[in-house]
């Protein structure tokens, strides 16, 4: 494994011109040869939610923090969390959201993913939260299996719109 060298550290605004590519690389690499998701619906989702511009909105909101794991000083994956979202199937009222878990396929099975988890965490308890949740796609199940290694459970389903494919995503939630 690469842990010598795997840095993780905070997002910044200047961080946008390199994640948003990477965000895309990643999606296209775990979803687009899925015969169930059709090129239009996921061109139309990676324009919008990967665009620069939109990246660099994220990475300016004071409610989103991003963690960004380098080797070498390249950039290779990054995990993001949501404060104030919530759905109705997660209990705590106050829950915080891992909204993105995103590692280059060429670096998966290799602890990078669980460096990233443990940063978000760590994060969430310094802030005092004692739930986070999520949204994976009901067909992922690497992710799935990933995360019910780390302690999440399935709560309830949500929609999640691939242009124009309404998708079901699991929701899960972990005690912190
Ligand atoms: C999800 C992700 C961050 C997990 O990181 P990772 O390094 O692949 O995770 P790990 O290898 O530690 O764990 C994956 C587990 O799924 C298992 N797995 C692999 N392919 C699988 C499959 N098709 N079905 C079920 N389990 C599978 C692995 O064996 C492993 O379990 P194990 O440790 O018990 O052997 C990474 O795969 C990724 O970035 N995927 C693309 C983007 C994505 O899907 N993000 C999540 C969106 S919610």
């Amino acid at each position: 494994m690469n842990e010598k060298n795997l840095k993780i550290r905070c997002g910044t605004i200047a961080d946008a011109e390199t994640l948003a590519p990477l965000a895309i690389r990643i999606f296209n690499d775990a979803f687009a040869a899925n015969p169930l998701n059709k090129p239009e619906d996921m061109h139309s989702y990676v324009s919008e939610a990967f665009s620069v511009e939109q990246t660099r909105r994220e990475l300016a909101d004071a409610d989103t923090l991003f963690f960004i794991a380098e080797i070498g000083g390249a950039m290779i994956g990054y995990a993001k969390l949501q404060e104030r979202t919530t759905e109705e199937c997660v209990a705590d009222k106050n829950p915080i959201e891992l909204s993105r878990l995103y590692v280059l396929q060429e670096f998966h099975g290799q602890g990078i993913a669980g460096e990233l988890m443990n940063e978000c965490f760590r994060t969430a308890t310094e802030k005092n939260y004692e739930t986070m949740w999520l949204g994976v796609w009901e067909h992922n199940l690497r992710a799935q299996k990933f995360y019910e290694k780390l302690g999440f459970g399935k709560v309830g389903n949500h929609v999640f719109q691939l242009g124009s494919d309404a998708q079901i995503d699991w929701v899960m939630e972990k005690k912190l």
